[in-house]
């Protein structure tokens, strides 16, 4: 009796001993899955899609050597101009050869790397945003130099720049993220306005110092006030 469950232990340690082999053996085989976590849909979530920046990259050391003054280079006010407000897509300051022509490249022949234009006597900024081809979704020419009609609204106004901890800290990212992925298209280049364009256009990894402040754009509602 002894004897013989001895021997049924034996059996059963190597049966567990060649499926623990054949299991590694299959695992082995199969093809590494990592799943995909959805973000989570709050409101304040933000949308970090970044690989525009490394894309333009490879233009960091171009930008680098660009000699300080451009002739007819933009400032602040000269990219504000564009804007109904900020974060506002700029309107079409130039004229627009066909009406219907979406979405083929058209813009983006001048717009995805930029460059001086001869006949605008213009650098052309570089779209930030090259995969949203229909450009004319939300970038409108302009109509008519007058208003529609007067009306009371107020413009909301753009933050300051140069806010930081310490006088050499990395100053904090004023403006949202969304459709401001790409870094290196308005901070860099030489139809970047000369009062944000960036000293090291080759850190390329910008949000690693600077952080996003935006609380001055979209205020978060203050909660604790309801309660008095
Ligand atoms: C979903 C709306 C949307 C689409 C589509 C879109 N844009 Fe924009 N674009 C914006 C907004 C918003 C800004 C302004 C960001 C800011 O200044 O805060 C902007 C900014 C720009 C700028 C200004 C950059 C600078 O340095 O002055 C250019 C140039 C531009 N877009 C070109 C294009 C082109 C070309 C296309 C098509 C390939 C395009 N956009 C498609 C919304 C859009
Ligand atoms: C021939 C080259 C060229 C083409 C094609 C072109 N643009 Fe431009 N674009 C420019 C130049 C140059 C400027 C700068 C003008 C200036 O600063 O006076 C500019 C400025 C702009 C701006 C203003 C950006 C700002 O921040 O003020 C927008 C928006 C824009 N273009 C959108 C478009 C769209 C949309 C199309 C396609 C329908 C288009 N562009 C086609 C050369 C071009
Ligand atoms: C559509 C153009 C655009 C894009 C894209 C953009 N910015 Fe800006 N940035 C601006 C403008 C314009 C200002 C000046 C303040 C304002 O109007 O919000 C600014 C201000 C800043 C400042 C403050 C500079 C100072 O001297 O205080 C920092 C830092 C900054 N941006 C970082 C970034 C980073 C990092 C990214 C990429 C995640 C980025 N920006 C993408 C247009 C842009
Ligand atoms: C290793 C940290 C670091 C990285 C990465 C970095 N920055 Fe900065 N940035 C700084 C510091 C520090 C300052 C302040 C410099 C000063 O005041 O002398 C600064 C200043 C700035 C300014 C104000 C103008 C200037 O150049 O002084 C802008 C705009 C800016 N950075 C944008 C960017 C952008 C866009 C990127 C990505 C291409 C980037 N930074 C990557 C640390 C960094």
């Amino acid at each position: 009796m002894k004897r013989l469950f001895i021997l049924l232990f034996f059996a059963l340690l190597i049966i567990a001993a060649a499926m623990i082999v054949a299991n590694s053996l299959r695992a082995t085989n199969e093809d590494a899955y990592t799943p995909i976590i959805e973000p989570v849909d709050d409101e304040y979530t933000i949308l970090p899609k970044e690989q525009g920046v490394f894309e333009r990259a490879k233009y960091a050391t171009d930008y680098e050597n660009l000699p300080y003054d451009i002739p007819g280079e933009r400032d602040l006010s000269d990219y504000y101009k564009t804007q109904a407000y900020h974060g506002a897509p700029p309107y079409v300051p130039h004229p627009v050869s066909d009406d219907r022509n979406i979405g083929d490249g058209q813009c983006l022949q001048c717009h995805q790397n930029g460059g001086f234009v001869v006949i605008y006597d213009a650098y052309a900024p570089v779209t930030p945003h090259p995969e949203k081809v229909n450009c004319r979704q939300c970038h409108v020419t302009k109509e008519t130099n007058s208003l529609f009609k007067a009306s009371n609204y107020e413009r909301l106004e753009a933050p300051s720049i140069g806010n930081k901890a310490l006088v050499s800290s990395p100053p904090v990212i004023p403006h949202q993220l969304q459709l401001h992925e790409n870094c290196l298209a308005c901070h860099a280049g030489p139809s970047a306005p000369k009062e944000i364009r960036v000293t090291h256009p080759e850190r390329v990894n910008c949000r690693q110092c600077h952080v996003v402040n935006n609380l001055e754009v979209v205020p978060v509602p203050d909660f604790t006030r309801k309660s008095e």
